[in-house]
Formats: structure tokens, C-alpha cells, sequence
């Protein structure tokens, strides 16, 4: 079953599972639309069916349900599992998806992360002893496809940094991630001056300050501001109010167009405000296909759930990706380890993120450096920078 903001390597998990089921002779059935097709009894029968790992989306289809806001929802999908003659349960979702995981903890259930918000795992924060081991889940599917993208959409060698200098524009571009900022922080690895992230209410007078005298430097920024960005009393700086889902989150989708509009009013002392811009990719961060280390994990850990299914569990379980020296390893943790889904939400700290300087810090970068490539930053490009090692003049009125 698959559920939630779709990503890029939920293929790769459902096929690879069905081919693990082929090969220990086991009947696999997909649940279609996540949680809404448990509670229909909404099977399919994966058996024969092959699918394309490097093709994105889900074939099972998505919901965003929540089974307790159904009369006897959780009972009702035991009841449907259990007269389908299913005798086991692959949840591959995010925080509210696995949640509903919680409500049926007795059926037996091998629990997934995926999402592009990377926020379901732990990542506690301790400056002395700051281990990549620590990390709870160091990635969830779906993240490390959407870092790599936000850090490309945002840079100087793939992005829009070229024509911000040209234009000499500040550009604003929006993060997905919902309440937590892992996504916008990896836009660190390709170097945008400024990330402003939930976790961390903005000062907007403090930051305006910031970004005067950065363009006055620089004569072009890259603001990344995650769409669930808060004002620092506490209000998000834009939510679609009418369109609350089942797991009581608002529509989040234009922050960046919000900021842009107040920088506009504030900066136009400055400058030409039509050269202040706001770009959302949006869903661009969850489409397409899968990278190499996303499509290789949803593989992994595909195979892995089926193989725990086949052998028998006495209860439920959560795969979690770790981080062991050099490489990545699957742990398999009973879900009674956690008291709710709220132990295994994460969020971004000071340890990876600076809101003074709006900035991602050595720590953040060291911790994303495992899943996404540091994009180099040619700090020679630039007319000033080449010029100044020229005899030439720069004439500029
Ligand atoms: O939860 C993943 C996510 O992509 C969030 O980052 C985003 O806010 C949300 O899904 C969008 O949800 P929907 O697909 O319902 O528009």
C-alpha cells in the first residue's frame, strides 16, 4: 500500500517486492489508493504484473485517509485484510500514512518511510558528539531524488542563478516539506543565499536588513523559502484555509509569491521591483523518476519487507535506513519502540540549520553529503570578478 505526496521510488519498492514474492512463491495483492482502499477492501492482484522501477509515481494510486474518522475504520480494515485471505501488510507512506499504521499495530506490518519532506526518523542534535550512526532513518524515500533537485533548481551550474545574475534579480523559490525543512535545507547543497525554513519563524526586519546589503554586494540573490514558513507570530505566511485534509493539514503553495510581494513593496527604494521573482516547482520536486541511491533503498527495502512477511513477525515493524560508517544498512525496529507516530517526526535543529545567518551549517551539510552531491560553486563567475582581473575597465553609470 502507498500513501500520501507520492515520490519517485515507490515503483522501485513495489517491484521489487513483487519479484521477492515470485521468488518465494507468495501472492502479492496491492491495496489501490492507500488507506481509502483498505477501508473498501480495494485489492488488485500484483502477481503477474511487471513493473518499471525507474518510473515514478505509484501504480497503486495515493489517499490521504485517515481510518479513525471512519466509524470502526481501523476494525474495518482488519475485518477486509483478514477475509481477502491477507495474512501480512507493506505500509510505504509518510508521517500521517504510517499513522494510521499505529491504529492497527496487532495486524501484522512492515512499515516504509518515503517522503520528499525526509521528516519521518530522529535526529537529535549534541554538538560534542555528532555521529551519522545517530541518525534514526537517516533518509526517506522520495528525499534523496527531491534534494537533488532543489539543490539543482537553485544553483549556478543547473539553475536559476545564471539568469538571476544576468537580470540582476533576487529570485524567490518555494520548498515543498509541509511543517519541517529538510527539503529547503538541502537547497544549501547548491548554494542559495538565503533558507528560511518552518522550524525557524522569520524575523522579516532582520532579514531585510540581511538581504539589502547581500544584493548590495552581490547585485542578484536566490531566497529559498519553505512553503510552510512561519511569520515570527507564529501564523504560516500562506495556507489555502478551505482545503484542510483528512489528517487536519491545510493546502500550503505560495510563500514564495507571498515574500516576493513583500519584498517588492519594501525594496522598491531600491531597485526595479519587477525584477523580483517567485518560482515554485511544486511538484516538479515529487515527479519523475527515481535516482540511483533512492531506486536502489526502495529496492532494498522492498525485497526486505516481503522477505520479513514470508518468514513470519510477531509484530509489527519499521524498517529504518541507517547510517553504518561508509555505508547504508536496513535495521528492522518493532513499531512498539514508538509510543505514536509524533517519536518518529522529525524536525530540522540548530545542529544543521543557522537563522541568523538563514544559512545551512557545516553539520547540515555533512549530514546531507550521504545523500546529495555538494553542487560547486564558481565564485569566479561574474563580470566584477572577471573584470577585476582584466586591465579592462568597467565602465558602469
Ligand atoms: O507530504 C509531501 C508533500 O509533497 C508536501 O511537501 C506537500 O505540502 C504536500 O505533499 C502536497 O500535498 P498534495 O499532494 O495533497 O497537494
Amino acid at each position: 500500500m502507498t500513501g500520501g505526496g507520492d515520490v519517485q521510488s515507490l515503483n522501485a519498492v513495489i517491484a521489487s517486492a513483487i519479484n521477492t514474492g515470485n521468488e518465494l512463491n507468495v501472492e502479492l495483492m496491492g491495496v489501490v489508493r492507500g488507506w481509502e482502499g483498505a477501508l473498501k477492501a480495494s485489492y488488485v492482484n500484483l502477481s503477474r504484473v511487471s513493473i518499471d522501477p525507474a518510473i515514478g509515481g505509484t501504480i497503486l494510486k495515493s489517499s490521504r485517509t485517515n481510518i479513525n474518522k471512519v466509524k470502526n475504520g481501523p476494525e474495518e480494515v482488519i475485518d477486509n485484510l483478514k477475509r481477502n485471505n491477507i495474512t501480512g501488510l507493506i505500509v510505504i507512506g509518510g508521517e500521517d500514512t504510517l499513522s494510521n499504521s499505529f491504529l492497527i499495530k496487532s495486524f501484522p506490518q512492515v512499515l516504509i518511510s518515503k517522503t520528499i519532506d525526509n521528516d519521518v526518523g530522529m535526529i537529535e542534535f549534541n554538538e560534542q558528539e555528532f555521529k551519522l550512526e545517530n541518525i534514526f532513518n537517516y533518509f526517506t524515500l522520495g528525499f534523496p531524488t527531491a534534494s537533488e533537485k532543489i539543490a539543482s533548481f537553485v544553483s549556478l551550474k543547473d539553475g536559476l542563478r545564471t539568469t538571476a545574475y544576468s537580470h540582476e534579480r533576487i529570485i524567490v523559490v518555494e520548498s515543498m516539506g509541509m511543517h519541517a525543512g529538510w527539503l529547503a535545507l538541502s537547497s544549501g547543497m547548491g548554494h542559495p543565499d538565503f533558507i528560511i525554513i518552518p522550524e525557524f519563524p522569520l524575523d522579516y526586519e532582520i532579514f531585510l536588513e540581511k538581504v539589502i546589503k547581500k544584493y548590495e554586494d552581490q547585485r542578484h540573490l536566490i531566497i529559498v523559502v519553505a512553503e510552510g514558513m512561519k511569520w515570527n507570530d507564529g501564523s504560516y505566511i500562506y495556507t489555502e484555509k478551505d482545503e484542510i485534509e483528512d489528517l487536519g493539514h491545510p493546502r500550503f503553495g505560495g510563500s514564495a509569491s507571498v515574500l516576493k510581494n513583500r519584498l517588492k513593496k519594501d525594496l522598491s527604494k531600491y531597485f526595479n521591483t519587477r525584477n523580483i521573482n517567485a518560482v515554485n516547482p511544486s511538484y516538479l520536486y515529487r515527479s519523475g523518476a527515481p535516482n540511483e541511491l533512492d531506486k536502489h533503498w526502495a529496492k532494498e527495502l522492498g525485497k526486505e519487507a516481503v522477505k520479513l512477511l514470508v518468514d513470519g513477525i510477531d509484530e509489527s515493524i519499521f524498517l529504518a535506513v541507517q547510517r553504518d560508517n561508509t555505508v547504508f544498512k536496513i535495521e528492522n525496529v518493532p513499531l512498539s519502540k514508538f509510543s505514536s507516530i509524533d517519536k518518529l517526526h522529525r524536525f530540522v535543529n540548530r545542529g544543521f540549520y543557522n537563522p541568523e545567518e538563514f544559512q545551512i551549517t557545516e553539520n547540515g551539510k555533512k549530514y546531507l553529503k550521504e545523500i546529495v552531491k555538494e553542487i560547486p560553486h564558481d565564485e569566479s563567475y561574474g563580470l566584477d570578478v572577471l573584470m577585476a582581473n582584466s586591465d579592462q575597465l568597467i565602465v558602469d553609470s
